[in-house]
């Protein structure tokens, strides 16, 4: 089970949090055997729970196209990219164990539609299009994300990102290739390629959180080096990077309002709708239910396998200490 939080979580220890934020200021990696606050093991459980969260409900939107992908060559593509993504949620919640969570926790957490997941995994893929969409913007806004939290003060987390951002870059050139290929294609292909951009570009955006004024996490999160950069600066960047991509595959970003300022050489691009945010965070989006449908029964088919498992774990424990 995970342990309670220490009772005097909010009143640390004065000198160790001193020494701590020292550490934090020198640049200095924290390891799971270091003295951290419990304020800060909570913000790496609570961030990186969800990390792996998303990961894992993340598979959905795209296995949806595995047995219809147009070729073997984008059936194969799609399912290493699905895998990898299994792989990164494994990957995060190993790394939540580190900090002394349970994932059997995390997951009947997710599985009772109490843990979060980002957002952007709660819209459906319609088309073929949306799955070059989800690798070009998707994963292209999680390497932005995970490029920055590769530097994150906990040691763990940081190199996972690492690691996980190597294979984020393949999901986003395939999902790029796929979209350049249907925009150069029929008209009928390249309307297709279009209505992805069109429907996946604000969900995308959303992906960074709110607005750093609107952030409940991110001072604390930055003071103490988890995050480097604030939600709005890794979405300018983002903006910045994917605008010229659309221009060169001759699509348009959906959003008449956008234009570049030359002062400070951003895209400075209209209001994002954070009531549609909140709505989906809150639970009401196109395919919340449906993915924690999807989930609680991959979990309930696993069952035999994890019982299989267990018992050959045990079989193998059994003969060692007979050993
Ligand atoms: N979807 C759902 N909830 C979101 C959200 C989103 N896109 N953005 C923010 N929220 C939630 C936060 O979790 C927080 O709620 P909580 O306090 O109950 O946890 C609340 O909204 C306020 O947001 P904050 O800005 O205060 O939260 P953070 O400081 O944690 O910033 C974050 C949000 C940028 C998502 C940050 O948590 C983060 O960087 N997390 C790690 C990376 C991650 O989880 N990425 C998700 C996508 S994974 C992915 O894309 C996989 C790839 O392979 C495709």
């Amino acid at each position: 089970m995970t342990p309670a939080p220490s009772p005097t979580a909010t009143t640390e220890d004065p000198k160790r949090l001193a020494e701590f934020e020292a550490r934090i200021a020198r640049g200095e990696t924290i390891e799971p055997k270091d003295w951290m606050p419990e304020k800060y093991r909570r913000q790496l459980v609570r961030m990186m729970s969800q990390h792996a969260h998303s990961e894992l409900v993340g598979m959905l939107p795209e296995a949806n196209w595995i047995t219809r992908a147009p070729s073997l060559r984008r059936k194969m593509s799609l399912m290493a990219k699905v895998q990898d993504e299994a792989g990164h949620g494994l990957y995060i919640y190993c790394g939540t164990e580190t900090l002394g969570v349970d994932r059997h926790d995390l997951t009947n957490q997710l599985l009772a539609g109490t843990a979060k997941y980002s957002s952007i995994f709660n819209y459906p893929t319609l088309t073929w299009a949306d799955i070059g969409a989800v690798g070009w913007l998707v994963d292209g806004a999680a390497i932005v994300n995970q490029t920055m939290l590769a530097k994150a003060s906990y040691g763990p987390y940081a190199r996972a990102m690492v690691r996980i951002c190597k294979e984020e870059n393949f999901h986003k050139r395939q999902g790029f290739e796929i979209m350049s290929i249907l925009s150069a294609g029929t008209p009928e292909q390249h309307a297709m390629a279009q209505d992805a951009l069109d429907r996946w570009w604000w969900p995308s955006l959303m992906m960074f959180g709110p607005h750093d004024k609107d952030s409940p996490n991110s001072d604390e999160l930055l003071r103490w080096g988890i995050k480097k950069k604030s939600n709005d600066e890794l979405r300018q960047r983002f903006v910045n990077l994917t605008v010229g991509q659309a221009k060169a595959i001759n699509l348009t970003i959906p959003d008449p309002g956008m234009k570049f300022n030359e002062a400070t050489k951003n895209w400075e691009f209209s209001d994002i709708n954070w009531d549609d945010f909140w709505r989906v965070v809150k639970g009401d989006g196109p395919c919340n239910r449906e993915r924690l449908a999807a989930r609680r029964s991959a979990h309930a088919n696993g069952e035999w396998v994890r019982a299989a498992a267990e018992a050959h774990a045990q079989k193998h424990a059994r003969k060692e200490s007979a050993a």
